[in-house]
C-alpha cells in the first residue's frame, strides 16, 4: 500500500511537471502570437487621429479640424520614385529643425513631445533624452516604411 502510494505520488509529480512544461510552452507560443508591434502601437497612439489607422488619412477623425489636409502616409515611397525618403520622414516627424526654419505647422513637433515624455518617464534617473526621442521616432519611421504601397 505504502509502495503504491509512493508510486502514485511520483506519477502525480510527473503529470504535474508535464503539465507545467506544457503550460510554459503554451504561454511562450501565446506570447509569440501576441508579439507587440511597437511601431504600430506608437503610430496608433499618436498619429492615427490625423492620418487614420490605415495611414491614408481619409478616415482620420481629426481631418475636418485641420487647416492643411493630413498626408497619405502609405505613398511616401511612391511619390519619391519608389524610394522611401527616410531622412525627410525622420525630420518631418521630429520637426524641431523644420520649425526653426519655417515656423509653426499643423503637424505636431514630435521631437519636442517626446523630450517632454522622456522627462516624465525618467523622473530622478539619469537619462539621455535624445536617445529616447530617437528610439520613438525610429520606431515610427520603421512602421511607415512597412506600410508603403508597392
Ligand atoms: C494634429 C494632426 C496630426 C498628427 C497627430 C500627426 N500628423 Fe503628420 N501631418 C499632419 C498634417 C496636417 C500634415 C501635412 C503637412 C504639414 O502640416 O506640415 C502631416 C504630414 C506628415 C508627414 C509628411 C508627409 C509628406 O508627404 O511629406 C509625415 C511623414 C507625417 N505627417 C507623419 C506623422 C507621424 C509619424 C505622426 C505620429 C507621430 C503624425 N504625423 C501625427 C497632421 C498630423
Amino acid at each position: 500500500m505504502r509502495r503504491l502510494k509512493g508510486a502514485m505520488s511520483s506519477m502525480t509529480l510527473r503529470i504535474f511537471s508535464l503539465l507545467a512544461v506544457l503550460i510554459a510552452f503554451g504561454a511562450a507560443a501565446w506570447a509569440q502570437d501576441k508579439k507587440v508591434d511597437l511601431g504600430e502601437k506608437e503610430y496608433r497612439a499618436n498619429c492615427a487621429v490625423c492620418h487614420a489607422i490605415d495611414g491614408k488619412a481619409l478616415t482620420a477623425p481629426y481631418r475636418e479640424f485641420l487647416k492643411i489636409a493630413p498626408v497619405d502616409l502609405t505613398v511616401l515611397a511612391k511619390k519619391n520614385n519608389g524610394v522611401f525618403p527616410i531622412n525627410r520622414v525622420y525630420e518631418v516627424i521630429d520637426g524641431r529643425a523644420a520649425v526653426q526654419a519655417h515656423g509653426p505647422r499643423e503637424m505636431p513637433v514630435w521631437g519636442t513631445e517626446y523630450s517632454v515624455k522622456a522627462a516624465e518617464h525618467y523622473i530622478d534617473a539619469p537619462y539621455d533624452p535624445e536617445a529616447y526621442v530617437r528610439t520613438r521616432i525610429l520606431l515610427l519611421v520603421d512602421y511607415l516604411y512597412r506600410i508603403q504601397q508597392k
